[in-house]
C-alpha cells in the first residue's frame, strides 16, 4: 500500500485540527506537542479544555459509573501505557492478557488499544473506490463498528465485559449522584437527568470532546518527533531501524504504519487507519472455544458491512484496523488478541511468519497447528501474503534477521511520548 494514498488531504487535516482546537490554546494542539516532558498523571486535570471536555475528563476517570463501582474508562486506557490496557488491574489471574469487566469475571477477547491520536481518525469508508475495490479505512474499535468517538463512548457503559450497567437509566442515575452532577446540569440543563437518553448522548459527547481536545491524547512529544523537528539525533541502531521500517524490501512497515511528515506538514501517526489481515495466531488464553473465531471487520454488525454482497463481505474477514505504533513501547500485549507480549516477538512474527510458521501457530496444547489458525479455513486466503515482509516462504531468508529485528524494535522505542532527553523505558 502506498502510504501517500492514505494521508488525509490538507484541508481535512486542518479541519480536524481546527475542530479539535476549538476553545483550546492553539499551541497546545495538533503537531505542536505543546505539553513538554514528564509522565502524565491520570489524576491531574488538563488545562484549557472546553466545559464539555472538562466534564468528559471527570466521566472518563469516574469508577462510580460502573456496575460495581470499580471501573472507569481510565481503568483500561491508562495514561502510563499510552492510554492502552494495563493488563489485569483487578482479579487474581495475571495470565490472561485482557481486562475483565466491572463484574470481575467477564473477559473480552480483544485488547484495550491505545486511544491516543484518534482525533485524526474518521468514520469508516472504502477509500478510493467501491466496497469491492476500495481500501477499508477509518471507524473506531478494532473492527470499525463505531462511527465516531461519541458513538464508541456509549458502548463500554453497557458492555458486560466492561462497565456492565444494565441499561442507560442505571448509568444516568449514577451520574446524577456524581460529585460533578451540578456541573453537568449547569452545562446541559437543570432537567437533563429527567431524560436519560438525552443525558447519555451528552455523556458520550463530553467524552468525545475530552478525547479530541486534551493534549494528553496527541502530544507528538516522542524522541522521533524531536528528531523530525531537528532537535535531536537518533542512535545508529535507531536510524538503521527507521530505514528497515521504511524499506519496501525489508520491513515495509511504513506501507501501513506511515512514518514520514505529510505533504501538509502533519506529523506521522504510524497508522493509515486502514485494515489488514495479518493472520495473527490464535491466543488460546482469550479464545478458549475452538468453534469460535473473531472475524473482525466482516462481522462488525454495521449496516455498511451487512449491506455488502456475500463475496465482498467475506473478503473482509480476518481484517483488523491498523493501530498507531506511537507509544507501542508502553504496551503489555500486542495485536487485537494480545497474542504477543513484547515488541521483539511482534517483529519476529512479521519477519518469520512465512519462513517458520510452526513456532507461532500452536494448538491449545502448545503443539504446531495449521497456519492462520485464528481464522476458519474459508477465510485463510484473506491473509496478506503478497506484500513485504510476508512475501516469502520456507527456505527463503527472512525480510529481517535478528540484528535487524533488534534495530526495528529500538526504533519503535523512540515513539513513546514524553521524551525529554534521556531514553524512556520500553517493552522490548
Ligand atoms: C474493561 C476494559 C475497558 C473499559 C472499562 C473501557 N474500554 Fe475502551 N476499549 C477496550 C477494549 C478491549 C477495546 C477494543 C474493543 C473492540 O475493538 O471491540 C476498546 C476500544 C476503545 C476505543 C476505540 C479505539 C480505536 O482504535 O478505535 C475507544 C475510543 C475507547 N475504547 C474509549 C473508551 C471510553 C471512553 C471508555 C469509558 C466510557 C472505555 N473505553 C472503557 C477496553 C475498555
Ligand atoms: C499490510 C499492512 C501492515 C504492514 C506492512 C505492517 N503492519 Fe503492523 N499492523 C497492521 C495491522 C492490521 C495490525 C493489527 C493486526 C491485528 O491486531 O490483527 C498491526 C499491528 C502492529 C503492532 C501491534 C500494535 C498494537 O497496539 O497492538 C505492531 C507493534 C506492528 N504492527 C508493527 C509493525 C512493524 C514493525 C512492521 C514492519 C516489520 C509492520 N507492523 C508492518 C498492519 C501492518
Amino acid at each position: 500500500m502506498n502510504p501517500a494514498l492514505f494521508r488525509p488531504p490538507l484541508g481535512a487535516t486542518l479541519r480536524m485540527i481546527l475542530v479539535a482546537c476549538t476553545s483550546l490554546v492553539v499551541s497546545a494542539c495538533g503537531g505542536g506537542g505543546g505539553a513538554s516532558s514528564g509522565s502524565s498523571s491520570s489524576t491531574t486535570q488538563s488545562v484549557g479544555l472546553s466545559a464539555a471536555a472538562a466534564l468528559g475528563e471527570k466521566i472518563f476517570k469516574d469508577t462510580s459509573l460502573s456496575l460495581n463501582g470499580n471501573q472507569a474508562c481510565a481503568s483500561c486506557h491508562v495514561a502510563e501505557r499510552g492510554h492502552a490496557g494495563p493488563l489485569q488491574f483487578v482479579g487474581p489471574n495475571t495470565d490472561i492478557p485482557t481486562e475483565p469487566g466491572s463484574d470481575g469475571v467477564s473477559v473480552g477477547g480483544r485488547m484495550s488499544p491505545s486511544i491516543r491520536y484518534l482525533v485524526f481518525n474518521k468514520p469508516f469508508r472504502f477509500e478510493d473506490g467501491t466496497a469491492a475495490t476500495g481500501t477499508p479505512t477509518g471507524g473506531f474499535f478494532w473492527d470499525g463498528r463505531a462511527a465516531s468517538l461519541s458513538d464508541q463512548g456509549k458502548a463500554p457503559f453497557l458492555n458486560p465485559k466492561e462497565m456492565a450497567n444494565a441499561d442507560v437509566a442505571t448509568v444516568i442515575t449514577k451520574l446524577a449522584a456524581a460529585t460533578y452532577a451540578s456541573e453537568f446540569k449547569a452545562l446541559y440543563g437543570q432537567a437533563i437527568f429527567d431524560n436519560p437518553d438525552a443525558a447519555f448522548e451528552r455523556v458520550a459527547l463530553a467524552l468525545q470532546a475530552f478525547e479530541k481536545e486534551s493534549p494528553e491524547f496527541a502530544r507528538f512529544s516522542s524522541k522521533y518527533d524531536a528528531f523530525l523537528r531537528g532537535q535531536t539525533g537518533l542512535s545508529g541502531s535507531e536510524l538503521r531501524g527507521l530505514a528497515l521500517f521504511n524499506s519496501s524490501i525489508k520491513g515495509n512497515c511504513a506501507a501501513c504504519h506511515p512514518s514520514a511528515i505529510g505533504k501538509d506538514g502533519s506529523f506521522p501517526l504510524f497508522t493509515d487507519f486502514s485494515y489488514d489481515a495479518l493472520g495473527v495466531p490464535r491466543n488460546w488464553k482469550v479464545a478458549t472455544d475452538p468453534t469460535q473465531f473473531d472475524l473482525g471487520l466482516c462481522d462488525n454488525g454495521t449496516d455498511a458491512i451487512n449491506a455488502l454482497d456475500a463475496s465482498t463481505k467475506a473478503a473482509l474477514c480476518g481484517k483488523f484496523k491498523v493501530p498507531s505504533l506511537r507509544n507501542a513501547g508502553l504496551r503489555k500485549a500486542f495485536f487485537h488478541n494480545g497474542r504477543f507480549t513484547s515488541l521483539t516477538d511482534v517483529v519476529t512474527f512479521y519477519a518469520q511468519r512465512d519462513i517458520d510458521p510452526d513456532q507461532f501457530y500452536l494448538d491449545a496444547n502448545g503443539q504446531p497447528d495449521v497456519k492462520f489458525n485464528d481464522l476458519p479455513l474459508a477465510y485463510r486466503g484473506n491473509v496478506n501474503t503478497t506484500e513485504g515482509p510476508y512475501n516469502r516462504g520456507p527456505g527463503d531468508s527472512p525480510a529481517l534477521n535478528a540484528a535487524e529485528i533488534a534495530d526495528v524494535v529500538n526504533f519503535l522505542c523512540t515513539l513513546t511520548d514524553g521524551w525529554s532527553g534521556s531514553d524512556l523505558a520500553c517493552q522490548r
